[in-house]
């Protein structure tokens, strides 16, 4: 594995977030992979919201719904009225027409690539490939903010977004492991949440200060830069 990839998930292994649809960090260890169905609910909670918001929605959709089949069989209004307060209903929409392929025409399965999942209503390209990795443990890049500003930084890059994306993207791919690519992507994801943060990022406790560019130049804080709308 690569020496990047390797560093944070040290440093996830004793830090990683625990959150409803992760699985704890014994059966982790045992090669345990998570539900999809908790996989994909999460990730489409999780589109423009925040984790802290998210928790008790996921909490209370996966006690009433706690399969992909009782999502599929409930009643429209029900799920929409549970969705009140996330906000973005579009979202909720294109939750149960997903669930009833999968549950009516797919047999129950979630796909587990990335272009199957991208041809589902709600899931785009973040989505697809988030599930991926932490469904599966299939190598899959995710990108999604948490990792761009990770990368602007680890790379000092200051090509304003969103003219950098590509360049970003192809840094994250680079770093992708093939072994625990599920872990890689949630770490990643954590690093931007707890420690890589826009604002006082604390580079002191990063498990990357060492080969971190923007660290070394003093440039982290004002990085990504962004073209002003
Ligand atoms: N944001 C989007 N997906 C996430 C995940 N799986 N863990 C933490 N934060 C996330």
């Amino acid at each position: 594995m690569n020496p990047r990839a390797k560093e944070l998930l040290d440093w996830y292994d004793h830090n990683a977030r625990r959150l409803p649809w992760r699985t704890s960090p014994q059966a982790r260890a045992t090669g345990e992979l998570p539900d999809p169905y908790r996989v994909w609910l999460s990730e489409i909670m999780l589109q423009q919201t925040t984790v802290a918001a998210v928790r008790s929605y996921f909490e209370r959709f996966t006690s009433l719904w706690p399969t992909v089949y009782d999502l599929a069989a409930a009643p429209d209004a029900q799920v929409m009225g549970e969705w009140a307060g996330l906000g973005y209903y579009a979202r909720a929409r294109n939750l149960l027409k997903c669930a009833r392929v999968v549950a009516f025409d797919m047999g129950g399965a979630f796909p587990c690539d990335p272009d199957a999942l991208q041809a589902l209503p709600g899931i785009g390209p973040y989505t697809a490939a988030a599930i991926t990795a932490i469904a599966f443990d299939r190598p899959a890049t995710v990108v999604d903010g948490n990792v761009e500003r990770v990368m602007a930084r680890l790379h000092d890059i200051h090509t304003p977004l969103p003219a950098a994306k590509l360049e970003l993207t192809e840094k994250a791919a680079i770093v992708t492991p093939q072994d625990r690519p599920g872990d890689y992507a949630q770490a990643v994801m954590d690093l931007g949440a707890t420690l890589c943060t826009p604002k006082n990022p604390a580079c002191g406790l990063c498990p990357w200060r060492v080969p971190c560019r923007a660290r070394a130049e003093g440039t982290a804080a004002s990085l990504p830069k962004k073209t002003p709308k």
